[in-house]
């Protein structure tokens, strides 16, 4: 009996540290969706590009918004260890680390660092995108295929 009542202050504790820096920090929570292990980028990363965000960030289709060309072939090298053109001193995407790459930021919250979430104007992408996203980066943002291998540090995922 004491050890339930404990058990619930430290669930009621856990929940309330939790929830108020969520709610704070406009971001969606992706703990509940499982981990991909192996990405592909051309077949798994590509089309969400593809689908949600080509109109507007497409060289092919014109001047890419913020500069940031999302075409098939051009995307990786777009993104990954490359500046945010809109925060300086950022990196859209850092290897191993989603929390710090500004692409995750824009597509988790509603309210990142800077402009507006991503896809601008439009639906957020559903969890399981997001989580997508957040699990390429995590395991390092090839540009190929992910190993199928088993990372610490996905207790880090928000
Ligand atoms: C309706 C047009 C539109 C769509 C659709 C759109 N974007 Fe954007 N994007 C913009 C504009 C405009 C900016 C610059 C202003 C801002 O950040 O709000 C931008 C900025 C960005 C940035 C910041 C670039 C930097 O240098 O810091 C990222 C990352 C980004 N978009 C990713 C995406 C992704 C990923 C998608 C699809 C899921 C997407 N965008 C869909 C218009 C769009």
């Amino acid at each position: 009996m004491k050890r339930a009542k404990s058990q619930l202050v430290a669930a009621v504790f856990l929940a309330g540290l939790s929830c108020p820096l969520l709610a704070a920090s406009g971001c969606d929570s992706i703990a509940g969706i499982p981990i991909t292990w192996n990405i592909d980028y051309s077949n798994d990363i590509q089309p969400i590009f593809n689908n949600r965000c080509s109109n507007c960030h497409v060289k092919s289709g014109g001047n890419p918004e913020a500069g940031l060309d999302l075409d098939p072939g051009a995307s990786w090298d777009a993104l990954v260890n490359a500046p945010s053109q809109e925060q300086l001193g950022r990196l859209l995407v850092v290897p191993g680390q989603p929390l710090d790459s500004v692409l995750f930021e824009k597509i988790n919250c509603t309210t990142p660092n800077a402009g507006m979430r991503m896809p601008r104007g439009r639906t957020p992408l559903p969890l399981a995108e997001q989580a997508l996203i957040f699990d390429w980066i995590m395991l390092g943002a090839p540009s190929t295929q992910t190993d199928a291998i088993f990372l610490d540090g996905f207790e880090a995922r928000p």
